[in-house]
């Protein structure tokens, strides 16, 4: 045999013994790493919103050029976790990945939309990183089984999201408020979050195969 042919048969080889017949991709996948780089995604597209509030929300203002002085602001409606989520509705109709965003709230305030309650898992995460005041950019995952007759494999991912400069803005000191009412631009009362505290986080739920 040619030295060629030695080589595409053991390629072909290794090839049938990563991907054996029938089990599909799934179980290949590195599901950490996805989520890590789906969650990257999302940060900077939240993030990309939250810098750049004034161009969206002023009149005749325009992406890379300086504010326009004396315009009217008014709110769009867009807010980054709510463009996040505009995002991610239709990335889970076509990937079956779940992602939600959640939070407990803080004192008297829960989260802001009660959809993102979170559920015991994301719950039980939040307290981890609570405890653990891990630093920023790093999460957690695990497979779970879950249902009955038949049990399913879940894969679950928590990223937790901690307040920065430009989160202040909302969710940040009341007394900041531009309406002097104590609520931010989307007519929310602001929570009075300092920067570094634990806002809540990102979860995503992977079906798996
Ligand atoms: C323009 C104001 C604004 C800014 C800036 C802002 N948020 Fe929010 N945030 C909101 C609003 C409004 C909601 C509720 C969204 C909805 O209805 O789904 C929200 C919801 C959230 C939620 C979901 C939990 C809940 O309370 O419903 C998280 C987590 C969150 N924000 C984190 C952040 C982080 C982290 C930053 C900074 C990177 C940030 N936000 C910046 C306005 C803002």
């Amino acid at each position: 045999m040619r030295p060629l042919q030695k080589i595409a048969i053991s390629a072909l080889i290794c090839t049938l013994a990563i991907f054996p017949a029938g089990t599909g991709l799934t179980q290949v996948y590195d599901f950490e790493k996805m989520s890590r780089n789906i969650i990257t995604l999302l940060t900077i597209a939240g993030f990309s919103v939250a810098d750049n509030l004034d161009v969206i929300n002023m009149h005749n203002a325009k992406l890379g050029m300086p504010l326009p002085e004396n315009q009217p602001y008014s709110h769009k409606g867009i807010d980054p976790i709510q463009f996040a989520k505009t995002i991610t509705r239709d990335f889970t109709i076509r990937t079956g990945i779940a992602v939600r965003f959640v939070s407990e709230g803080k004192g008297e305030y829960g989260p802001r939309n009660p959809a993102d309650q979170p559920d015991t898992w994301e719950q039980a995460q939040i307290n981890r990183f609570k405890e653990l005041g891990l630093s920023p950019d790093i999460g957690f995952g695990e497979f779970l089984k879950v249902g009955e007759k038949p049990k399913r494999v879940i894969y679950r991912y928590f990223y937790p999201l901690y307040i920065n400069e430009r989160c202040l803005k909302c969710h940040g000191d009341p007394a900041n408020s531009p309406t002097g009412d104590g609520k931010d631009i989307t007519d929310y009362y602001m929570e009075n979050y300092k920067i570094g505290e634990l806002r809540g986080g990102i979860s995503l739920t992977f079906p798996v195969k």
